[in-house]
């Protein structure tokens, strides 16, 4: 198939976030080619609100980050973990993504391949946000990439002083993360 595009969202709003240098590595060390974007808008999400969330009322920004999911074919999403779950910033963006009342437009995040990873520089990685995440795509119904599961404890000792990832092992998982994603959006184009 073409080349796959993929976007990429960090958890973090931190400028020097362990997360989103994993999604710069991703693209460094990307095996297969895919072109992966690298979403930077999280910070402006407003607060999810029902009553704005139809095709007329929902914020641009929001129309924007749904009509980019929905364009790409899968998602990467690096999560730190904050008070042993997902940041608010995070969750909140998916649950902008994960309605369709109106039944037409479709859910941007149904059956959306979906690679998660994320780094904690604690000796737990980020293991319990990542369970809460895939706890959420529990009900988007996402097709989420199970194994390898790449929880990069300690993460400040894993990259360069300019933040570029040089630990082998977390490189090799990445690259294998982004190889099984490949297979679900393979997989999703030939149904
Ligand atoms: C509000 C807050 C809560 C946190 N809670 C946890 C936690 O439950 N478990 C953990 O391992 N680290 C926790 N941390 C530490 C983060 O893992 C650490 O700040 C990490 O570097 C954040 O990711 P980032 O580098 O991508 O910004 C917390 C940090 C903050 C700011």
């Amino acid at each position: 198939m073409a080349t796959a595009k993929i976007l990429a969202i960090s958890g973090s709003l931190r400028s020097d976030s362990h997360n989103t240098r994993l999604l710069h590595a991703a693209r460094k060390f990307n095996p297969g080619g895919q072109d992966i974007e690298i979403y930077d808008g999280l910070r402006d999400i407003p607060a999810y609100d029902q009553d704005l969330d139809t095709p007329e009322k929902r914020p641009a920004i929001v129309n924007d980050l749904r009509r980019r999911v929905q364009a790409a074919d899968g998602l990467l999403i690096a999560t730190p973990e904050f008070n042993y779950s997902i940041p608010g910033v995070l969750k909140n963006a998916l649950d902008w993504l994960s309605t369709d009342w109106t039944k037409t437009e479709g859910l941007p995040l149904h059956r959306k391949p979906t690679a998660i990873l994320g780094a904690a520089p604690t000796n737990f990685g980020s293991v319990r946000a990542q369970l809460a995440l895939r706890q959420v795509f529990v009900w988007t119904d996402s097709d989420v990439v199970v194994k390898p599961e790449v929880i990069v404890f300690r993460s400040h000792e894993r990259f360069d002083g300019e933040g570029n990832l040089t630990d082998e092992i977390t490189i090799g998982l990445l690259q294998d993360l982004l190889k099984a994603l490949q297979t679900k959006i393979d997989a999703a184009a030939a149904r």
